[in-house]
């Protein structure tokens, strides 16, 4: 049990880890390459550590070293100390496999949903080799059959338990292109057909009903691969190989959401958060928080690997309701349990709706949040698709369980510096499966 105490106001400057979305499709991408790829500020935690532990299984060459933790001192914010502290990560090397080269493995994805729905899209369609995939309690539950069913479509030979939870099992067969409806706006789900095809015969395209993340499609594009946006539909021609050189990964969005909230609700906070990814298919959380009222200035918008990179800097501030649901959803979708808890803190009602999927995540994060809230004195109505939160401008505080749930353990976190009188979260472990070191890192906003 970890105990989160009340804090003053949180002051610092701070690079949160590297992306996982764009960690787990680098390292996928530059194993399917040819020739070698360096991923800069990989990001090292349990997560994408499974991704390089899959890659090398499939045969594909894998060194790493420490790209140590460092604090520059530069010139900073106006205001800010200028001790910029940048999280760990990992310089990665891989000498890939080529599209059709992965040799047939068991593969242990362990906690990661997105290892679990992308891998298959590349080994479907490597004829005459099997493998299998499977992970931890969590990973038994994730559904499968939502990649399964256009796999197969496209010609895929698939077995999965019950036809729709892991172990998932491959043979490669000949793939050939589709057009796919997603019946849901999920960036796994295009991303492994797009992944499929690759190898198939003739065009695959993806039909999304809202858009998703799309790193995916950016990565692809600068490995050589034709990938083209057609409205609501992406367009990908079948490549003969694959070729990349480096990539640097940007911080991630859904790993700094956790401070921008903190920042928020703590008052007299005021912090920085250096090279955060910023593409707009993962923005959601900042629209969401400023309408809510909250303090976030974006500037030094730059590019960093394909992807537009900012500082922001969050100020505490007062924060009303808000109605979330829609478009804006699939954008936000990792950062929703962080806007209920900010809106237990707002005045007013806070709707969220439209987001079934969040019952499919790493828990049933519809229940384990509305647990989680309520356990504090929060005052929290789940839905089907969503929750209904009323604002009474604070948390009492109390004990909360993860439930396994890498963001429930940090929402716990930054609920108890926010609180009246403290926070236990049992089970804060599972944070390394995004974030190993947040808590030494939400510590040092705190010490100052
Ligand atoms: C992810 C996409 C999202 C997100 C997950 C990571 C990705 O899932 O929730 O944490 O890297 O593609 P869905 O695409 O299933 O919505």
């Amino acid at each position: 049990m970890t105990r989160f105490v009340p804090s003053g106001p949180l002051r610092g400057w701070l690079r949160p880890p590297s992306d996982k979305s764009i960690s787990h499709r680098a390292a996928l991408i530059a194993a399917m390459g040819e020739g070698e790829t360096e991923i800069t500020a990989y990001l090292d935690a349990a997560d994408t550590r499974s991704t390089l532990a899959a890659v090398a299984a499939l045969g594909a060459g894998v060194e790493t070293a420490p790209q140590v933790s460092w604090t520059a001192v530069i010139p900073g914010p106006t205001g800010l100390s200028s001790a910029l502290q940048v999280a760990p990560s990992l310089a990665v090397r891989i000498r890939g496999v080529g599209l059709r080269g992965a040799l047939p493995a068991e593969i242990d994805v362990g906690n990661a949903g997105t290892l679990l729905r992308l891998l298959p899209g590349w080994l479907a369609g490597q004829v005459g080799k099997e493998w299998t995939l499977d992970g931890d309690d969590s990973i038994r539950r994730r559904p499968v059959d939502r990649i399964a069913i256009p796999l197969r479509q496209m010609g895929a030979d698939l077995r999965a338990r019950e036809d729709r939870l892991p172990p998932l099992e491959v043979r490669g067969a000949p793939l050939r292109g589709i057009t796919y409806e997603m019946p849901i706006a999920s960036a796994q789900v295009k991303s492994c057909l797009l992944f499929a095809g690759l190898q198939a015969e003739g065009e695959t395209r993806v039909v999304e009903p809202l858009p998703s993340r799309d790193h995916t499609e950016r990565m692809l594009a600068a490995a050589g691969a034709t990938v083209e946006r057609d409205g609501n539909t992406v367009v990908l021609r079948p490549a003969e190989q694959l070729e990349w050189n480096s990539i640097q990964v940007p911080a991630d969005i859904s790993s700094a959401a956790f401070f921008v909230v903190a920042a928020s609700l703590v008052d007299g906070s005021d912090v920085a958060l250096e090279g955060i990814g910023v593409n707009p298919t993962r923005t959601g959380v900042l629209a969401i928080l400023e309408r809510m009222g909250a303090g976030i200035e974006l500037d030094g918008e730059r590019e960093e690997g394909g992807e537009p990179t900012a500082r922001l800097r969050i100020r505490s501030a007062p924060l009303r309701g808000t109605e979330v649901g829609g478009a804006e959803i699939p954008l936000a979708i990792d950062e929703l349990p962080l806007v209920a808890l900010a809106a237990c803190f707002a005045e007013g009602t806070t709707t969220i709706r439209d987001a079934e999927e969040l019952r499919r995540k790493e828990s049933d994060r519809i229940e384990t949040v509305t647990a989680a809230l309520r356990a504090l004195g929060g005052v929290v109505r789940p839905t089907e698709d969503g929750m209904v939160i009323e604002g009474t401008g604070g948390l009492r505080g109390g004990t909360i369980n993860s439930h396994g749930d890498h963001r429930i353990a940090m929402l716990g976190a930054v609920a108890g510096l926010a609180s009246k009188q403290g926070v236990e979260v049992v089970g804060m472990d599972a944070a390394a499966v995004s974030y190993p070191g947040f808590e030494a890192d939400l510590a040092s906003l705190v010490a100052h």
